[in-house]
């Protein structure tokens, strides 16, 4: 298959590939997705397929308005729909409990809860607008690499198993949407994003429980997604401490072959570079490093020759608990010790 690079302005060719029970890759403000018809099981099934995704790992339902979660889930809670209120069209996806045969297993993985999202994008509001149906969503990736922040990304990794990619840029967040569990009586955040704990709690003025229990592959998770490994280069990676930095950069120095290094401009100015170290800068703060950090894993691991990366960790505050979340993933949770 020919995976036709859509611009902008052919919305109504990546509405009609959808319309035929295809895969199209679609933009968001967090990473890219890889959309089909959500209520066509055939469609849904080649997501699986095309990415290599284990099919006990449900997919997100992205929307383009509020009314077409409304159908298809038991009666919002008043603290949802400020939710909704807030931070929709946004970062925060939110699962909620379905009325019974409205959506496939498949789509579901055998769930009888949901996870719904309604993008920051104007050009997939209007994709899924004209196509007139929900579509899901996963991160447009192989299984098990980082997530996409661009079309050329998305094309790396699924050329020639999708009709197309709608080219919408660089996404503007980075990292994938926060994950918040609806469907129970405390809601519950599985997977941190840009939108906060303390911003929901300063909506719903409920808490909301964060220390989500990292379950092992043979257990059953709340979020499935949470048990495979994830966002993984070929290298291995090791987060490095503010203060661990000059150690991180001798021991660099001795490697027989080059070293990755991803660290802030400010860092990367205090430093002394060995000549064998090879630098993808994450701009100037944790926002830009969240931007940036699954494009810095993939341009490593496009590079044979590189056996580790040295990468900058943050404070899990807000974003940087985003950012530390998927950059510990990626690096097995190891950590550069002097
Ligand atoms: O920012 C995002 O959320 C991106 C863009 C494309 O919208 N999408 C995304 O989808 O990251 P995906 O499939 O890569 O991650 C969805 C996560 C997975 O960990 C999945 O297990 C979890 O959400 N999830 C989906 N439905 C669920 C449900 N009903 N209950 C619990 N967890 C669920
Ligand atoms: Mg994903």
């Amino acid at each position: 298959m020919k995976t036709q690079i859509f611009s902008t302005a052919e919305i109504d060719q990546a509405a009609s590939a959808l319309a035929k029970g295809e895969l199209v890759a679609f933009p968001t403000e967090t990473v890219y997705g890889l959309g089909a018809d959500a209520l066509n099981e055939a469609a849904v099934k080649k997501v699986y397929a095309a990415k290599g995704r284990p099919s006990d790992n449900p997919l997100i339902v992205h929307v383009a308005d509020i009314e077409t979660v409304k159908r298809l889930v038991e009666p919002l809670s008043e603290g949802a729909q400020q939710l909704m209120a807030t931070f929709w069209p946004g970062s925060l996806t939110m699962i909620f409990n379905l009325k019974p045969n409205v959506l496939s297993k498949t789509v579901t993985g055998g769930l009888t809860t949901a996870a719904f999202r309604f993008p920051a994008n104007e050009t997939t509001l209007a994709l899924i607008k004209t196509f007139g149906h929900p579509i899901v969503g996963p991160s447009a990736n192989t299984s098990g690499k980082p997530s996409p922040t661009t079309a050329q990304h998305v094309y790396h990794d699924l050329h020639g198993k999708i009709a197309g990619i709608l080219d919408d840029g660089a996404t503007k967040v980075g990292v994938e949407s926060t994950v918040l569990d609806m469907s129970t009586s405390q809601p519950a955040i599985l997977r941190p994003g840009a939108v906060t704990a303390a911003q929901i709690e300063a909506v719903i003025h409920t808490p909301v429980a964060t220390e989500v229990h990292q379950v092992g592959i043979k257990e059953t998770p709340k979020a499935p997604g949470m048990k495979y490994k994830h966002y993984a280069p070929a290298a291995q990676v090791e987060i490095v401490n503010d203060e661990d930095w000059s150690a991180a950069l001798k021991w660099a120095k001795k490697q027989s072959s080059k070293v990755g290094v991803m660290a802030t401009t400010g860092r990367l100015t205090d430093l002394t570079l060995p000549s064998n170290v090879e630098v993808f800068s994450l701009g100037k703060d944790v926002t830009s490093a969240s931007h940036l950090l699954f494009a810095g894993l993939r341009h490593f691991d496009d590079e044979p020759t590189i056996h580790y990366i040295l990468a900058e960790g943050f404070t899990p505050k807000n974003l940087g608990l985003a950012y530390m979340n998927r950059l510990k993933k990626s690096a097995g949770n190891v950590f550069f010790e002097p």
